[in-house]
C-alpha cells in the first residue's frame, strides 16, 4: 500500500514540476499533500520513514519492468528532497533470493541483473532525465538493489546522506551514476555490499568529496566497455575519502574488448583503513569465467593519485593492470604511502605494487614503489 501512495506522490510532484517553466523555484512539501509520517501508516514524509514491502511477492513484478525501480522522479527540474527521514527498502528477502539464484546467471550480466527473475531487484530511489536536484540529510537503508541512481541527470547536489546495508548484501551500490553530468556528492557515509559510489557510462564533471566508505567495494569508475560497447567517463574529482575495510578503494575497471575512455580523473586526499586494493586499475575486469583477451580496450589516460595513505589488507597495495594493446597513459602517483595492515599471521612481508602496461610517472614519496614508473 505504501507503494501506491508513493506513486501518487510522485505523480503529484511530477505534475507540479511540469509547470515549472512558469513557476520556478517552488518547494513542494509532501505534508501539504496529506502526509502524516509515523512510520506505520501508509504515507511518506520526509522526516518519517518510507518503507518498501518486504516480501518480493507483494511487488507484483511478474515480467514487467516496474520492479527495476521503487521511488522514481523522472523529468523533474528544481527538485529538493531534504530531511532527516529514512528510506527503508527492506531488501533482505530479495538478497536471499538473489543468493539462492547464484549459478543461474544469464551470461550477459546486465540482462541477468535487470530483467531475469533471479536478478530482478528494484533500485531504491531513481532520479532520471532531471536537472537541478538537491538531495540532503536522508538515510537510505537495505535497498533490494542500488540505493540511489542518477540516470541522465544534471546539476545534482547530494549531501549529508547516510546509506547503510550489510557488507554482504548483493548489488547494493550506494549511489550509481549513469549519463550524469555536473554531479556533486558531499559529506556522506556509505556502508554497503557493493560500490559506495559507482560511476557509469556517459558521466562527466563529477565531484565527490568528504565520503566515509565501508564496508563496500570502494568508489569505482566502471565497469566500462561490456560486450564491446563504447563507453566514456571523464572529469571526475574524488577527494577527502576514508575507505574502511573495503574490498577496493579508488578503482577503475573496464572489460576487455570495449571502446571509449576513462580520462581526466583525480583521486586525492584519501585514507585507506585496511582496504584490500586501495588503488586499483583493472582493464581485465570480468565477473564470470569465460572472458577472453581482446585487442581493443577502453582507453585509460590522465589519472592522478595524490596524498593517499594508510593501510592495505593485500600485499599488492597498488594494482595497475592495463591492457597490452591499449596501455594506460599519463598515470601519475604523487605522495603515496600504504603499509600492510597488521594482521595476525604477520609474515613481515612489505607491501608491493603491481603494474603492467602503464605509462606515467611517480612524484614525491611513493611507497610501495612502482616498478613500471620512473
Ligand atoms: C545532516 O542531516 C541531519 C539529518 O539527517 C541534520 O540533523 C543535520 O543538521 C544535517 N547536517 C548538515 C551539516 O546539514
Ligand atoms: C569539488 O567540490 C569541493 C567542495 O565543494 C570544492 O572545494 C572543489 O574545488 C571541487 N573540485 C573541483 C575539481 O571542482
Ligand atoms: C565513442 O563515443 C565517444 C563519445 O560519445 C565518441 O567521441 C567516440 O568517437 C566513440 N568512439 C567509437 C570508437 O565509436
Amino acid at each position: 500500500m505504501a507503494k501506491y501512495f508513493l506513486l501518487l506522490l510522485v505523480s503529484i510532484l511530477a505534475a507540479a514540476t511540469s509547470t515549472q517553466s512558469r513557476s520556478c523555484n517552488q518547494v513542494y512539501s509532501v505534508i501539504d499533500y496529506g502526509a502524516v509520517g509515523d512510520g506505520d501508516t501508509d504515507d511518506t514524509q520526509l522526516d518519517g520513514t518510507i518503507k518498501a514491502p518486504s516480501d518480493p511477492n507483494d511487488w507484483k513484478c511478474h515480467g514487467n519492468k516496474y520492479c527495476k525501480q521503487w521511488i522514481t522522479f523522472d523529468e523533474v527540474a528544481n527538485l529538493v528532497i531534504r530531511g532527516s527521514g529514512t528510506v527503508d527498502g527492506r531488501g533482505s528477502t530479495w538478497w536471499e533470493r538473489h543468493n539462492s539464484c547464484k549459478g543461474h546467471k544469464h551470461k550477459d550480466k546486465r540482462v541477468s541483473l535487470r530483467s531475469y527473475v533471479c536478478g530482478k531487484k528494484p533500485t531504491g530511489l531513481t532520479i532520471s532525465h532531471s536537472q537541478n536536484v538537491h538531495l540532503e540529510g536522508l538515510t537510505f537503508k537495505d535497498s533490494p538493489q542500488m540505493h540511489i541512481a542518477f540516470d541522465r541527470a544534471e546539476w545534482v547536489y547530494a549531501s549529508n546522506l547516510t546509506i547503510q546495508a550489510p557488507g554482504d548484501s548483493p548489488n547494493t551500490d550506494g549511489i550509481h551514476l549513469q549519463h550524469a553530468k555536473n554531479i556533486f556528492i558531499d559529506q556522506s557515509r556509505i556502508m554497503t555490499g557493493d560500490d559506495c559510489i559507482s560511476i557509469g557510462d556517459g558521466s562527466s564533471q563529477i565531484n565527490i568529496t568528504r565520503i566515509a566508505c565501508g564496508p563496500g567495494h570502494g568508489i569505482s569508475i566502471g565497469s566500462l566497455g561490456i560486450d564491446g560497447e563504447n563507453e566514456t567517463v571523464e572529469d571526475v574529482h574524488v577527494s577527502f575519502v576514508v575507505f574502511t575495510e573495503t574490498t577496493n578503494g579508488a578503482r577503475i575497471k573496464t572489460w576487455q574488448g570495449g571502446k571509449g575512455f576513462a580520462r581526466n580523473i583525480v583521486f586525492e586526499n584519501i585514507r585507506s583503513e585496511g582496504a584490500r586494493n586501495p588503488i586499483i586499475i583493472d582493464q581485465y575486469y570480468c565477473d564470470h569465467k569465460h572472458c577472453t583477451e581482446h585487442s581493443s580496450a577502453v582507453k585509460i589516460s590522465n589519472i592522478r593519485y595524490e596524498n593517499i595513505y594508510g593501510t592495505s589488507r593485500r600485499k599488492p597495495a597498488v594494482h595497475i593492470a592495463c591492457s597490452e594493446s591499449v596501455p594506460c597513459t599519463d598515470i601519475v602517483l604523487h605522495n603515496i604511502h600504504l603499509e600492510a595492515v597488521d594482521d595476525d599471521d604477520d609474515d613481515g612481508d612489505e607491501p608491493y605494487a603491481y603494474c603492467a602496461n602503464v605509462q606515467g610517472h611517480a612524484m614525491g614519496h611513493v611507497f610501495p614503489p612502482l616498478p613500471c614508473l620512473s
